[in-house]
């Protein structure tokens, strides 16, 4: 599946599959992209359904079918000859056999992060994709943020030289959201209490992918994993529970801190960390060091060799004139106005209909979701064995050696 680009549609039909929050917030998106018909809408609450409906109605679209039939009702509203593309947003332990019932039934499918937790998983993702030849896009939205997009351009120039190093995070206080009786509360903690590893990937190792070419001329290679101890969940549950709630009783597994550091076949050196559990400001670091400059966001910041000003960063703002994606250069504004994230989530949803409608190949493909999510349970196998070296799949099958883009 690499490199196949979609057959035209002239309008996607798309099916949303999940209508909790992010699955209602993406559903804005799409509806503002032109040449987009929503043609079915399912969740297990009845409720979310009605409140997707709500948006589709008030965008002026046809009401689309809407199941709410258990937890297998996603199977009848994926086969439905009206769809071309189906958006998961379930939780996470719903997106392979969504992806996988999509792609069987012969749809395109874009899940949300990770695209799945073991290995064997990011197998089946894709053995399907490539046997029904139905794309399975990973639905990471960070690659199409404004900085990422920016710094990608200034590597591609070769401001930043040979590409070293890249640090990376998904550091994000979320204790309010993992304690909630609703929403992500519902499902999303359970997960500290199955695996001690990096439970979510994909948002600060995406672009860093992007930018080091992996599996288009290089690919990661092989991880290790460290994981401390689980002390900021349990501390703030026992401040903020009544003694006598039972998620007191809960026994946590994954540590507030997980670091690995990932080498690549070409000898680059990564570093991803998943912190969802301390007091802290938001960062996904999006470090990467050339042997010509640096990046570093957070905020947004350079270093390029021979600079005025021998130690300290500069701004990035005078390399936006120059260096603007043209995503962002055509649809900025529009993205801005409406879309969530910031644009990003716009442009990422804008994009992907752009490639389906002008018969392109996506952005992003199995391989991508398969590699990106695939620290998951490497990290778990790495932190259960004293952090050892544990090997990435090649899930390319000897193809990463290829160069080719991934966002244009
Ligand atoms: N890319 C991003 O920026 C971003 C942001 C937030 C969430 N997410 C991801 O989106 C997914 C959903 O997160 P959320 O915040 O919307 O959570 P949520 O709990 O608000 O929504 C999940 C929805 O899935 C429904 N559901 C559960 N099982 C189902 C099934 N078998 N079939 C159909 N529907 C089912 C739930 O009823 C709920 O409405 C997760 O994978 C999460 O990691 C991504």
């Amino acid at each position: 599946m690499i490199n196949v680009p979609f057959v035209r549609y002239e309008t996607v039909r798309l099916a949303v599959v999940g209508t909790g929050l992010r699955g209602r917030g993406v559903l804005r998106e799409f509806l503002n992209v032109p040449g987009v018909q929503v043609t079915a809408l399912c969740d297990v609450v009845e409720e979310k359904v009605l409140q997707a409906k709500a948006l589709v109605e008030k965008a002026g679209q046809k009401t689309p079918a809407l199941y709410f039939k258990g937890e297998r009702g996603f199977e009848e509203a994926i086969r439905r000859d009206d769809v071309d593309f189906v958006y998961i947003a379930t939780p996470w332990e719903w997106h392979v056999p969504q992806s996988l019932a999509a792609m069987n039934a012969g749809k395109h499918v874009g899940t949300e992060v990770p695209a799945a937790y073991t290995i064997e998983d990011c197998w089946k993702l894709v053995e399907t994709s490539e046997r029904t030849r139905r794309h399975c896009i990973i639905m990471e939205n960070c690659c199409y943020d404004y900085d990422e997009l920016l710094v990608l351009n200034m590597i591609r120039a070769g401001l930043l030289g040979e590409l070293i190093h890249g640090e990376c995070a998904y550091n994000h206080d979320l204790r309010h959201i993992l304690f909630e009786t609703r929403d992500e509360g519902l499902w999303r903690r359970r997960h500290h209490t199955l695996r001690d590893s990096n439970l979510y990937p994909t948002h600060g190792l995406g672009p860093l992918a992007n930018y080091m070419n992996i599996n288009r001329g290089d690919k990661f290679d092989y991880l290790v994993a460290m994981s401390s101890g689980h002390w900021g969940l349990e501390a703030y549950r026992k401040e903020h529970l009544a003694a006598d709630d039972p998620r007191q009783k809960e026994v946590y597994k994954c540590g507030d801190y997980n670091t690995s550091l990932v080498k690549t076949a070409k000898g680059r050196s990564i570093m991803l960390q998943h912190n969802v559990s301390t007091p802290r400001p938001y960062d996904r670091i999006n470090l990467i060091q050339g042997t010509k400059g640096i990046f570093r966001d957070y905020p947004s910041r350079v270093f390029i060799e021979g600079q005025e000003g021998r130690h300290a960063w500069q701004n990035t703002d005078k390399f936006k004139a120059r260096y603007e994606h043209e995503l962002w250069r055509k649809e900025g504004e529009t993205a801005r106005r409406l879309g969530g994230h910031g644009g990003m989530d716009y442009l990422m949803c804008y994009r992907l209909i752009e490639c389906m409608r002008q018969g392109l190949v996506p952005d992003m493909d199995v391989y991508d979701a398969a590699a990106w999510s695939a620290p998951g349970p490497l990290s778990e196998i790495s932190v259960a064995k004293g952090s050892s070296p544990v090997k990435f799949p090649d899930f390319t099958r000897g193809r990463w050696t290829r160069e080719r883009r991934s966002v244009p």
